[in-house]
């Protein structure tokens, strides 16, 4: 069925929940309101130009590195490069490492459950610029061992990355550990990390992350429009840009950067900050409810990610239910107005099982069966009251028919 056909056929449910916030999310409406005067009424012009609409949107593109610095807890504006997508970011930190110090080559050291953004570069380094990828294994649960990193960690090191919290199970590395570890081994070692998924979620400070060189962070990980990315680089580290190209106020990204979406991505990191625990505290309590709620109601369900909820983002549920197909359910789901992904959520139209789940030891049946689901600040119980409702339903349905059945 093609997805014309497929909306026709399944008319709006009455009821919507919308879980499906690692792949994309809702912009609130103060998000867009800010957006709309950057298209026509002020700031439409090149931020480089020295007119009076290219110094408006100059000032944006300012305004958010300071806003930044600020949440960040970090001193200067100048260490923020802003691109157009978390994915945008990583290849730059990757690959722009990479190529700037390709005479010196070495080992990419990169854990087996970064998002692909980052896994992709780092290979695309190895094939092109004879770099050596070294994954680092993780556990059950999706943690890096201190002791088997240092292990992995040598002379030869070139750059790490290791995220924050992974996108799909909400494992929180301890990075502050690592990258220490990784500098007391090899001082010259640079060091990313991924924080498009604990941007919001956890409390980031870099001053106290004094051993992290580089800062990945998404726009639509915290209800900002989709399409702007923030690579963080401190001071001293030396990138090349990947894209090459014509004026930009960006040193690291060329071509006319995208003000109107950059104005509500400041306007979303103003809204994520404003009341930061109680949000936290409203997405941790909401999922732990739909935790609890399913385990409760469903049988054979596996929860992915860490057990020890303090030590997973705040926002995580990713469930594998057992004897049914994660896409099929995503259907059933959604035709109850239910919205999830499966797998792993940037690959649902692949089919192809998770990476991050087949690295903590899951089957290919069991990850096939993964539903992931982030609560939000703007969910509430009754959100969750009605989910409890209808996914012991969906999958009791699909076990009915499922090929796969408990035997
Ligand atoms: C951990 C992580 N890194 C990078 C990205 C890519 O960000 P974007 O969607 O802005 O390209 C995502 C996106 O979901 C993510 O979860």
């Amino acid at each position: 069925m093609s997805v014309e056909e497929l909306l026709k056929a399944h008319g709006r449910p009455s009821r919507e929940v919308y879980f499906d916030n690692e792949n994309s999310g809702y912009v609130p409406r103060e998000v867009v309101e800010e957006m709309i005067p950057y298209f026509n009424s002020v700031g439409y012009g090149h931020p480089s130009i020295t007119h009076r609409p290219g110094w408006e949107a100059y000032e944006v593109v300012y305004k958010t590195k300071e806003a930044l610095a600020k949440v960040l807890n970090t001193g200067s504006v100048n260490e923020f490069s802003i691109v157009h997508s978390g994915t945008e970011a990583n290849n730059l930190a990757v690959l722009g490492y990479a190529l700037a110090s390709r005479e010196r080559k070495g080992k990419i050291v990169v854990s087996a459950i970064e998002h692909l953004s980052v896994i992709h570069p780092a290979e695309e380094a190895e094939r092109l610029l004879g770099f050596k990828v070294v994954r680092v294994p993780v556990d059950s649960e999706g943690f890096v061992d201190p002791e088997v990193f240092k292990e992995l960690i040598d002379r030869n090191t070139s750059l790490v990355s290791i995220q924050m919290v992974n996108h799909e199970i909400g494992t929180i590395q301890n990075i502050y550990e690592l990258s220490k570890i990784a500098k007391e081994v090899n001082s010259e070692v640079v060091f990313h990390t991924d924080a498009a998924d604990a941007f919001g979620k956890l409390a980031i400070d870099l001053k106290k992350l004094e051993h992290v060189d580089m800062v990945t962070l998404s726009s639509h990980k915290i209800h900002g429009p989709r399409g702007v990315g923030i690579l963080f680089t401190r001071e001293g580290v030396r990138l090349e840009s990947i894209l090459k190209g014509q004026l930009s106020s960006e040193k690291l990204w060329p071509g006319v950067e995208n003000v109107p979406l950059i104005a509500g991505f400041r306007k979303a990191v103003e809204l994520a900050f404003e009341n930061f625990d109680s949000h936290v505290a409203k997405m941790s309590e909401l999922r732990n409810l739909l935790i609890k709620g399913i385990s409760d109601r469903v049988s054979d369900v596996l929860v992915n990610g860490p057990i020890d909820f303090s030590r997973r983002a705040p926002d995580n549920a990713n469930l594998s239910f057992l004897y049914v197909e994660g896409e099929a359910l995503t259907v059933e789901l959604s035709i109850n107005g239910v919205y999830v992904s499966s797998g792993s959520a940037c690959s649902s139209r692949i089919l192809e099982p998770s990476h991050v789940l087949l690295a903590i030891g899951r089957k290919h049946e069991e990850a096939h069966g993964s539903i992931l689901f982030k609560t939000t600040r703007y969910h509430n119980r009754e959100d969750i009251e009605y989910t409890l409702e209808v996914v012991p339903r969906a999958v009791s349905r699909l076990r009915s028919i499922s090929a796969a059945k408990k035997t």
